[in-house]
């Protein structure tokens, strides 16, 4: 199998990578960060290949794909868009160039990449899956630039679902729920610390009480990708986080 993982080189997408390597997929990842993108490739080995690169810029993108495919044999099977930023501050002050950028990155990049991949994704009769995020099933305030992009890329999966359905192509959408990542240290809102105090904190708002890891999201990927009549479907994978959970 050949996937494409954008943000390969952290996070989710990394542990991603990781666990589709040890299936024994050909993974291609991508991300800006060089250093990052090599300990990728270092750590997991030859069955993952780096690309350096933004999915903002047309020319990256079409670098991307290409090495996927080259990669992965001649054939890419699926293409999960992973890479993602967070910007968060209240509607009184947000600053629209930071909004745009935002918007760019979570939602229209991972639009052009998934158009990109169709013509090979409808040769393998392959999939498509867009990362969402609890915060359009709880609202956490302060984070409406980030749940906005989310709740555009929840709906494009349904749209994109019934586009492509006839070229075999499957479309779905996963919502994971609290994960240990760098997402918000990069954002410069917390320091690793402050980040995972807080993230742990969150432990006991979960039916299972406790945050989830990246390798969990793989999962859900894995199914996803696999599934050959499942399109059009959020995958809530989140610990029961989005439930709302209410004691008492
Ligand atoms: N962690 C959670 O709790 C959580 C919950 C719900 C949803 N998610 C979603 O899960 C996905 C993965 O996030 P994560 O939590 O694993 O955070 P992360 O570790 O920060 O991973 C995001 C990756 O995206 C890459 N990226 C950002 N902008 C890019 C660009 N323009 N071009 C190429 N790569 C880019 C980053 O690498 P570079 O900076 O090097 O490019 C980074 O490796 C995101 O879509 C996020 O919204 C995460």
């Amino acid at each position: 199998m050949s996937i494409l993982i954008t943000g390969g080189g952290s996070g989710i997408g990394l542990g991603a990578a990781a666990y589709f390597a040890e299936q024994g997929a050909r993974v291609t990842i991508s991300g800006r960060r060089a250093e990052k993108i090599a300990a990728a490739e270092a750590s997991i080995g030859s069955a993952c290949h780096g690309v350096v690169g933004d999915i903002t810029i047309e020319s990256d993108r079409a670098t991307m794909i290409e090495a996927a495919v080259s990669h992965g044999g001649g054939k890419l099977d699926a293409l999960v868009n992973n890479a993602g930023n967070m910007y968060r501050g209240a509607i009184t002050d947000l600053d629209q160039a930071s909004l745009l950028d935002l918007f760019n990155t979570n939602v229209v990049a991972a639009m052009m990449l998934t158009g990109l991949a169709v013509p090979h994704l409808e040769t393998t009769e392959g999939a498509v899956i867009f990362m969402g995020s609890i915060h359009t099933r709880r609202a956490f305030p302060g984070a409406s630039p980030y749940a906005a992009t989310k709740a555009s890329v929840q709906a494009l999966t349904r749209v994109l679902a019934a586009e492509l359905g006839e070229k075999q192509i499957r479309v779905n959408c996963i919502l994971p729920g609290a994960v240990f990542t760098e997402i918000n240290q990069r954002a410069g809102l917390f320091d690793d610390d402050e980040a995972r105090t807080r993230l742990q904190s969150m432990a006991s708002l979960h039916a299972l009480g406790r945050i989830g890891t990246e390798y969990e999201i793989a999962h859900a990927m894995e199914y996803l990708i696999c599934a050959p009549w499942t399109t059009g479907a959020t995958l809530d994978v989140d610990g029961g986080l989005g439930l709302g959970l209410t004691k008492g």
